[in-house]
């Protein structure tokens, strides 16, 4: 199964300058809290600007580069084929961005965690494709600064 996790400002913007927008304690909480001990994947921008390493999480790096190594993570050169691999796994991919990653695997997916963060913030990236018409809400829980949202996508009619 692919899923995906990202938190969201009200104009769908996810980054700037290759950073988090914001620094949201309670968000990275949830982040960490969701992903440990699970596969996650990311590319390559989004892994090179993580301010330190994700500890006891199984971490896909995807980078076109095929000279790209990092000890302790594994590294897919083609999105895509990963994808087509592991959509009917039982295992769970968590997708964590940034933009291309985000934008490739959405129809891949079948679960989100989103944070909708609540104020607008300066961003250069965005996540265009996520539209909240195309899942049912399974969860939400407010917090002072973001709505958090567990989504499951809808069924085809
Ligand atoms: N708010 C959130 O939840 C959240 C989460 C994660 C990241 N972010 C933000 O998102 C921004 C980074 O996003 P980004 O779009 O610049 O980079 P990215 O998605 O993290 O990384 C793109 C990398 O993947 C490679 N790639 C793209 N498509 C591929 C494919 N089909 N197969 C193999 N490799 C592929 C790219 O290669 P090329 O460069 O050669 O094209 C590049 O190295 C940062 O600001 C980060 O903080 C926000």
């Amino acid at each position: 199964m692919i899923s995906f996790s990202v938190a969201l400002d009200p104009n769908k913007g996810i980054g700037y300058k290759g950073a988090l927008p914001w620094h949201l304690k309670d968000e990275l909480k949830l982040f960490k809290q969701n992903t440990l001990f699970k596969n996650i994947v990311m590319g390559q921008t989004t892994f090179d600007g993580l301010p330190r390493k994700l500890e006891d999480r199984y971490i896909t790096v995807i980078s076109l580069d095929p000279e790209y190594r990092v000890e302790g993570v594994s590294v897919v050169n083609d999105l895509i084929a990963f994808l087509e691999e592991h959509k009917e796994d039982e295992t769970e991919y968590i997708i964590c961005g940034g933009a291309s990653i985000y934008r490739q695997s959405y129809p891949y997916c079948s679960k989100a965690y989103v944070s909708f963060v609540k104020e607008e913030y300066e961003t250069d990236t965005k996540f265009d494709a996520f539209d909240l018409n195309d899942w049912d809400i399974v969860k939400e829980e407010d917090h002072p600064d973001f709505i958090y949202r567990e989504l499951i996508r809808k069924k085809a009619e």
